[in-house]
């Protein structure tokens, strides 16, 4: 028997009632500038198809950031666009602002909009309780947002996410691995980064969906309550599921084979075998501990899941009881908010006062 097909649990059809100009990347020709306008003033950083910089975009003044892509296949370059562009707007989803081509030296750049350049992956380690709730939160968003319209980004890891601490601004940006999603294709399982790699990817399973995403934001999270970094730290793919099982059971991986009728080689085997489930107690040292609680583990519980199927999503997790705190402030700023503005209304500006002093 062959591999059993799986479907995402929500948003399977988002790109249902598309027209194929939506998701068809291949007959796709992006709208490109000159290089002419920009003028290049300090490098930001490198990754693994680019180098970053910021610019300045001469006409208007402002400062942008130019990701310079290395030559690849045109076809990954061409889907990198397409779905920033089918992202634009989105809730911290990091901006296009457009997309350059150097006819002399042949290459293309992404001009996206400057976001104060942390990087998480320097303070993602060092986020007091609340900021780490906060800013998962509005992680979520992002992938809410993109997954609502049929993608996945299949490289979440914090060196793709940027933040600005001062307006407690993230946006997650490198979409140059995502997908669009069409339930029963088969996907390239050599995507994301070894540390954040779903089980799925590890086992060679190609009917993933936007649940992979999920994966590796819990293995971020693990990182950033228990300030372990990686969380899974495997020296190659093949021992980066062997550190996976050793948190979550051999008897659950077993389980997760079967479900879908997946095969493994038998070398693989012998390591995965007979290891037992740890509770996630077993992490908290007198280090983490004030960052750890019944919310968490439950969060965390329904992250870090073999079967992507019965992983938490997206949505879902946005209504966690883990972001209650944030939730209340944010509902807590809207009530003062428009109770500010009946009052103003009527006049009572002492009270409007009182009312902001109390919120602050
Ligand atoms: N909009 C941006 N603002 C600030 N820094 C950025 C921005 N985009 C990318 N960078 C920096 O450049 C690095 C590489 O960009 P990324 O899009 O992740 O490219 P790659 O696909 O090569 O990994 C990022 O990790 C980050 O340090
Ligand atoms: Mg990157």
């Amino acid at each position: 028997m062959s591999l059993v097909c799986s479907t995402a649990r929500i948003y399977a059809d988002a790109l249902l009632g598309k027209p194929k100009e939506f998701f068809d990347y291949d007959n796709f020709t992006p709208q490109l500038e000159s290089s002419e306008n920009y003028s290049i003033t300090q490098k930001l950083g490198r990754g693994k198809y680019s180098e970053v910089f910021e610019a300045i975009h001469i006409p208007s003044k402002e400062t942008i950031v130019l990701k310079v892509l290395k030559p690849v296949k045109k076809r990954k370059i061409k889907r990198e666009i397409k779905i920033l562009e089918v992202l634009r707007g989105g809730v911290n989803v990091i901006k296009l602002l457009g997309v350059i081509n150097n006819d002399i030296l042949n290459v293309t750049a992404l001009v996206f909009e400057q976001i104060n350049n942390v990087d998480f992956k320097h303070i993602y380690l060092q986020l007091s309780e609340f900021e780490i709730r906060f800013y998962l939160y509005e992680l979520l968003k992002a992938l809410d947002f993109c997954h609502s319209r049929g993608i996945m980004h299949r490289d979440v890891k914090p060196h793709n996410i940027m933040v600005d601490q001062k307006h407690k601004k993230l946006r997650l940006i490198d979409w140059g691995l995502a997908e669009f999603y069409h339930p029963g294709e088969e996907y390239n399982v050599r995507v994301a980064s070894r540390y954040f790699k779903g089980p799925e990817l590890l086992v060679d399973y190609v009917y993933y969906d936007y649940s992979l995403d999920m994966w590796s934001l819990g293995c971020m999270f693990a990182s950033m309550i228990f300030r372990k970094e990686p969380f899974f730290n495997g020296s190659n793919n093949a021992d980066q599921l062997v550190r996976i099982v050793k948190v979550l059971g051999t008897t659950e991986f077993s389980n997760y084979l079967l479900k879908y009728n997946i095969k493994i080689d038998l070398e693989s085997h012998e390591k995965l075998c007979n290891h037992t489930r740890k509770k996630w107690d077993r992490f908290v040292t007198t280090e983490n501990e004030y960052l750890v609680n019944e919310d968490a583990f439950n969060f965390l519980e329904s992250l870090l899941r073999y079967d992507h199927l019965s992983r938490i999503t997206a949505k879902e997790a946005l209504q966690h009881k883990y972001f209650y705190p944030i939730i209340s402030k944010v509902k807590h700023q809207h009530a003062v908010v428009s109770s500010t503005s009946v009052l103003s209304k009527a006049g009572h500006i002492a009270e409007i006062e009182e009312l902001e002093l109390s919120s602050a």
